[in-house]
């Protein structure tokens, strides 16, 4: 079980390796390790345009994310959350960078030596999809409308359309996965984030979190229950 009550602005992304259950499966078994809340009780359902939810739970934030034998969930308490996964491996990003990256975060991307590039870039990628998961859109909006600082910068976009409201209401943040690049985004100013490993009804691949770069950045390694 959770150790600590939740309050408004807390997140938890529960990392589940080798899922062999459906994400709504593993979306109300995340759930039901909170205290007071069932699995049973909680039928995800999708908005109109994707976005998982609650019915009943409007209080919670819910997102998803796939990658190579992983899945993300990220639970937020009274916030609209967004979290997604990639693994890193070179396998022809060219059109990526191009099609997701600003002018500015290109010239930035360009600065880092070849062999870090693919991770920068897909740094850049996942806080975006991040943040566009949690305003509940996904790619119907271009990601080259939202210009981001560098990693290791602000957790603030330097710039987003008028659609998600003002820049310095959403925060995004990168997790440090081995292997893969990931990220959370809220509209909330300082959350509390911890990464949780989901065990049990999974064949369970050695825990892989490091949260080395994340934890300087206030995302908490948390208990690893059941
Ligand atoms: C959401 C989206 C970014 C998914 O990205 P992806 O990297 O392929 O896949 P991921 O594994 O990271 O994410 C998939 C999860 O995103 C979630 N999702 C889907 N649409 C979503 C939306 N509009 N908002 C937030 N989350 C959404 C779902 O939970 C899904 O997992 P599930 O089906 O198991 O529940 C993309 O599918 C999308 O933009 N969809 C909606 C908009 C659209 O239809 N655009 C036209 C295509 S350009």
């Amino acid at each position: 079980m959770i150790d600590r009550p939740a309050r408004a602005g807390d997140i938890d992304v529960w990392v589940c390796a080798e899922p062999t259950e459906a994400s709504d499966t593993i979306v109300r078994r995340a759930l039901s390790r909170y205290p007071g809340v069932s699995a049973a009780a909680n039928r995800v359902d999708r908005d109109a345009r994707g976005r998982p939810v609650i019915r009943g739970r409007e209080d919670l934030g819910i997102s998803v994310s796939h990658s190579n034998g992983l899945i993300l969930v990220a639970i937020g308490q009274h916030c609209r959350v967004g979290v997604d996964i990639e693994p890193v491996m070179d396998r022809g990003l060219t059109r990526l960078r191009y099609h997701a990256l600003t002018d500015a975060e290109l010239a930035e991307l360009e600065l880092h030596d070849r062999s870090r590039q693919t991770e920068v870039l897909l740094g850049y990628w996942t806080r975006k999809e991040a943040l566009l998961k949690a305003v509940g859109l996904g790619l119907a909006l271009d990601p080259r409308l939202i210009e981001l600082p560098p990693a290791n910068g602000s957790p603030h976009p330097l710039a987003v359309p008028d659609a998600l409201g003002r820049s310095s209401d959403w925060w995004i943040v990168g997790l440090v996965l081995q292997g893969y690049v990931a990220a959370v985004a809220a509209d909330v100013k300082a959350p509390r984030v911890r990464l949780l490993q989901l065990t049990g009804g999974s064949t369970g691949r050695a825990a892989l979190l490091s949260a080395r770069d994340a934890h300087a950045r206030g995302v908490h390694r948390g208990v690893s229950t059941r």
